[in-house]
């Protein structure tokens, strides 16, 4: 009698939601696509990008419980909380997956901490922060008090050195200290309201972060190629604006766009960011060591709505169907980046193919009941892609097995 829940229960938790994916490295460069057609990939480092050979990280969304210690012991990869009951023959043990149902989701790599900490994952929960531990291959949820923080209207960065969040949300920077959490600490986070930004009320904030400090661009009445500074030490807004002029003089167009900063391998502070304005003509990357900037090619796929995520040698786009692409970047050798073009991540492409509509996931609860696997080892595209279904279907039925055996 209790298979009938049991079973509404699991098609319930993986029920389609609208929400948006997001790509990040860890910080041994490996690129990560959380949520890409419902799954989350690990594509590896830029020199597999090409090849067929993916790792597969998590890939069922949603509360998925299981009833027997067999299961959770195999699935090690899902990180399994909320509550474990134990018991001399039953162990009932709750897998909490990260959600990623929220629309806007954002996520940062903490370079120290090597984890990837996501805003706006988790449409129940949604100022909770979801911290993915890279080197544990592990989800948990940090509480956030958001005071208020308006999670659904703000620009973000990650300081480098000090791993706090800044924000520009409603008129206000904000600030929220993520100490070295890799994973979620019990006792809960605030973002705190630090002052009042001396920008215009209607600035919808442009946030770049280089050498600890943040360039905010497209700020109204700064000109053309220039960005405005907070100081992040000193908690100070320079009150000039700072001009970043291409070689023949040109400038960076004033206009809403995305921005990602470029790491460092030594795990130093980033020197450069990159700028791609929102119709997507031009990659600008500004390097605010030398007080420059270089145009380089524009993204292959025109969408106002990519998001952008840089490693130390490679930028990566994200569209809105989905298309994972990369510029690669050589810090300091300007010819090879004025050569260079944007490509397809192929594997991610061929794991994951975009959707033809927008971002939105499918869970996938398809069963394909083939195959026994690891889902940590490298496996070739098309039975990866099979694999997925194949262990989430396999927990299910091992957990209607184990329910079956112990209720009877
Ligand atoms: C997502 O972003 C869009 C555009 O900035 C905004 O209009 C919308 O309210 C956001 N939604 C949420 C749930 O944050
Ligand atoms: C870049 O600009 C800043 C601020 O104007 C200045 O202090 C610094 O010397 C400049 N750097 C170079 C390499 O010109
Ligand atoms: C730039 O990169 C190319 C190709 O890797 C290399 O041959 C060249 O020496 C580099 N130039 C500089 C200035 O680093
Ligand atoms: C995804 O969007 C790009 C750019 O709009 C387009 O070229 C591509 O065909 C789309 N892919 C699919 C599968 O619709
Ligand atoms: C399951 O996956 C295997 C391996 O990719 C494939 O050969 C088989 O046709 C699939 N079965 C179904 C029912 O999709």
């Amino acid at each position: 009698m209790f298979l009938p829940t049991l079973v509404s229960l699991f098609f319930i938790s993986s029920a389609t939601v609208r929400a948006s994916p997001c790509v990040a490295f860890d910080a041994n460069w490996n690129l990560l696509a959380f949520n890409l057609n419902g799954k989350d990939w690990n594509a590896g480092t830029q020199d597999t990008w090409s090849s067929s050979q993916f790792l597969v990280i998590m890939r069922t969304r949603g509360l998925t419980f299981c009833l027997c210690r067999h299961c959770s012991h195999r699935h090690h990869n899902i990180q399994p909380t909320v509550s474990n009951f134990r018991h001399p023959y039953i162990t009932l043990t709750f897998f909490l997956h990260r959600p990623f149902d929220a629309a806007n989701t954002t996520c940062y790599l903490s370079q120290y901490a090597n984890a990837i900490y996501a805003i706006n994952a988790d449409s129940k929960n949604p100022s909770s922060l979801y911290i993915y531990n890279a080197a544990a291959k592990s989800w948990s949820m940090q509480a956030v008090n958001a005071g208020s923080f308006d999670y659904t209207s703000f620009d973000a960065i990650l300081d480098h050195d000090t791993n706090v969040f800044y924000a520009l949300s409603q008129g206000n920077l904000f600030s929220l200290d993520m100490g070295s959490l890799n994973a979620a600490n019990s006792t809960p986070l605030s973002w705190t309201n630090d002052e009042q930004v001396p920008y215009p009320s209607d600035y919808v904030p442009v946030m770049a972060l280089a050498q600890n400090h943040i360039h905010f661009l497209d700020v109204p009445n700064v000109p053309a190629g220039s960005a405005d500074i907070f100081v992040i030490h000193y908690s100070y807004f320079q009150p000039q604006s700072q001009a970043y002029p291409l070689p023949d003089g040109s400038a960076f167009p004033t206009t809403y766009g995305q921005v990602a900063s470029f790491f460092q391998a030594d795990n130093t502070v980033q020197q450069e960011f990159a700028f791609i304005p929102a119709d997507s003509s031009a990659t600008y990357v500004v390097n605010v060591e030398t007080n420059t900037t270089q145009a380089l090619a524009a993204p292959a796929t025109k969408d106002s709505k990519a998001t952008y995520f840089a490693g130390v040698t490679a930028l990566v786009q994200l569209t809105s169907n989905g298309t994972v692409s990369y510029l690669p970047y050589l810090e300091g050798n300007t010819s090879t980046n004025i050569a260079a073009t944007w490509a397809t991540v192929s594997n991610l492409a061929a794991a994951a193919p975009p959707s033809s509509s927008s971002s939105s996931s499918s869970s996938g609860s398809s069963g394909n009941t083939s195959g026994s696997h690891s889902t940590t080892s490298p496996s070739t595209t098309a039975s990866g892609a099979a694999l997925g279904a194949s262990v989430q279907y396999s927990v299910f039925i091992t957990c209607v097995l184990c329910f079956a055996a112990f209720a009877v």
